[in-house]
């Protein structure tokens, strides 16, 4: 801590080395013990926590330090000594040393607190955000906030050495294309009219390309009104950045190295390169997700081949009309109980699955209501593809091949939690490519954009583009951390051909397109280099690199489940005039 007028040293700088000299420190009164003859008070502030005594051989001191009480604001005037050895704290840094006061003043006193700082003790998330203040002391939550900021840091460091220019983007602007609900600013200047939040820069980026800046990055605000997860804020920050004249490849080399920087810099480890490509295709079979977690094993395999003409009339008639027969290979649990495996069915019917079926290899023979109709020569095959042996578990699923997959993939997350499978501390990055261009919307009855409209198709499928669309895949890449999609981008179009005619599969009118797009389609006719990046959620790489569960702990001032700021109150209720400053009434539904 620098020093300032007020104080010489931050409290848990202290070390062996200062012993004699005198001192200043300001902070929050940690704890407090009263021994009667010595007041021993933990003093705290962001560098960390020091001993302070009391004694009433300083007596202005010792009165003070009997008054005052947790978290009291207080500056301490003394002397750093060097404890005696037997009261040696090795758990505090500073545990070698005390601070004995000559002076102690109070700087401001504090109520009783709805929790205690110094205890550790878990507080209800409600009561942590209403004082979200006093939840920040923490040293957890400050633990959070510094790698944060270190985080960001290194991010902006690494981009700029490699060219990277910083560019703000406005949040007052007109929709954007990522798919989520926007949020809306009504224009008081322009009645009816309405300014749209942006849901991610994507549109301005490109319009930078156009503009000749080559290389854009920019720690982006991003506003999307969704329902919200443990992973998912309403307003939530990226680490956004595009590039002029790259292939994919560009793209993805660029965003390794700056992870690479990024956890090397605030966790001192290092990640090792390049990381493994997985298409979606192969995503989706070998573990039954786009977002893959690969800390730990159970690969799915497909048996469609081996099982769809056997005895398992299932089997045969999934097989028969297109499906797929999946399995996984549980290691070592041929003794699942009853209890267990009949969660895991309930797991694969909640995902829309017909069933789950087990085979357990005993040391007698395999076991399972289906073993007796498997030839041996089935069995065999069955092992083999999977890897089983004597004492594993198979788990199998016939369905829709999606349906079987995702089924799948979610027996094999929560095995993974349940069998405890999954390696503290691992960091397992991979990139997913390869994505499908479109999907089908059967509720609006037409294909959307799996990523956004402006996603150039994969070169040698674009013959397909009108005769077979679904089977289109997109230059897009999502990088993926143990098992939490962290980022994504693609390159872009940016002929004006061919995103005519992707408009026109998304069954967007020229006029329509128009509309929403207008200056960008502009912006292209004048110029436009080919283009492509990527935009990491950095509150999400935050979170996994802090070891946190959800992205409220690596956000000041985050919002619930329900998208409200519960300490200051957001949203709220204004005043008449207000809304009818911006040509706003209220309806109220009945
Ligand atoms: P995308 O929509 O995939 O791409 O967003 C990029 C990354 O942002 C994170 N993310 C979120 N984090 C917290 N809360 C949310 N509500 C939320 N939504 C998304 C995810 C995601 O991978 N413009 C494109 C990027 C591009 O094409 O360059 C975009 O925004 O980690």
């Amino acid at each position: 801590m620098r020093p300032t007028r007020m104080r010489t040293h931050g409290c848990g700088e202290l070390r062996v080395q200062h012993a004699g000299q005198s001192v200043r420190l300001c902070g929050w009164v940690h704890r407090r013990r009263d021994l009667g003859g010595l007041v021993f008070l933990d003093l705290r502030d962001r560098s960390g926590i020091v001993q302070v005594v009391a004694s009433p051989e300083a007596p202005s001191a010792h009165a003070a330090a009997q008054g005052v009480r947790a978290e009291y604001v207080v500056r301490v005037h003394g002397t750093v000594a060097l404890r005696p050895a037997h009261t040696v704290n090795p758990k505090l840094p500073t545990g070698e040393v005390e601070v004995r006061a000559d002076r102690l003043e109070v700087l401001n006193p504090a109520r009783t607190l709805p929790f205690e700082i110094a205890s550790g003790e878990v507080v209800e998330e409600g009561v942590r955000l209403r004082y979200r203040y006093l939840d920040l002391r923490r040293p957890s939550m400050q633990h959070n906030l510094l790698l944060r900021h270190r985080l960001a840091q290194a991010a902006r460091a690494f981009l700029s050495a490699e060219g990277f220019v910083e560019i703000e983007t406005p949040h007052l602007i007109r929709a954007t294309p990522e798919g989520a609900r926007d949020f809306l600013v009504p224009s008081r200047l322009h009645p009816g009219k309405f300014y749209v939040l942006p849901q991610s820069p994507q549109l301005l980026k490109q319009i930078l390309m156009v503009a000749g800046f080559d290389r854009y990055f920019q720690l982006a605000r991003c506003f999307r009104d969704e329902d919200l997860r443990a992973d998912r804020q309403p307003e939530f920050t990226q680490i956004d950045l595009e590039m002029s004249f790259v292939e994919q490849d560009d793209v993805l080399e660029l965003s390794e190295r700056l992870v690479a920087h990024m956890v090397r810099e605030v966790l001192g480890q290092e990640v090792s390169l390049p990381f493994p490509r997985l298409t979606y295709r192969e995503a989706l079979t070998r573990y039954g997700t786009d977002k893959p977690d690969l800390r730990y094993g159970l690969e799915i395999t497909d048996l469609t081949e081996i099982l769809g003409h056997s005895g398992v009339r299932l089997f045969r008639e999934v097989a028969e009309s297109g499906g797929a027969v999946r399995a996984l290979r549980v290691p070592d649990q041929a003794a699942m109980g009853r209890k267990f495996l009949d969660e895991l069915v309930e797991l694969v019917t909640t995902e829309g699955a017909r069933g789950l079926v087990h085979l357990s290899l005993t040391h007698n023979g395999a076991r399972g209501p289906i073993a007796k109709h498997l030839a041996p020569g089935e069995l065999d095959a069955l092992c083999a593809a999977t890897g089983a042996r004597t004492g594993d578990l198979v788990l199998l699923v016939a369905d829709a091949p999606e349906r079987a997959a995702s089924a799948l993939g979610k027996v094999r997350q929560e095995l993974a939690r349940r069998l405890d499978l999954i390696p503290a501390g691992a960091y397992r990055f991979c990139w997913v490519v390869e994505f499908p261009l479109l999907e089908y919307d059967p509720e609006e009855g037409r294909y959307v954009a799996k990523h956004h409209p402006f996603t150039a198709p994969v070169d040698e499928d674009l013959p397909h583009l009108e005769s077979d669309p679904l089977r289109v895949r997109a230059k897009a890449h999502d990088l993926v951390l143990n098992g939490v999609e962290i980022a994504g981008g693609s390159i872009r179009i940016h002929q004006r051909e061919l995103q005519e005619r992707i408009f026109r599969l998304l069954d967007l009118t020229p006029e329509r397109a128009h509309e929403r797009f207008g200056f960008l389609l502009e912006a292209f006719q004048y110029g436009a280099p080919p283009h492509g990046g990527i935009a990491f959620g950095f509150d999400r790489f935050v979170m996994l690199l802090a070891g946190e569960k959800t992205i409220r702990d690596v956000i000041a001032f985050p919002k619930t489940a329900s998208a409200t700021d519960l300490m200051m109150g957001a949203p709220s209720e204004v005043d008449p005039e207000q809304l009818r400053e911006v040509h706003i009434a209220i309806v109220r539904e009945p």
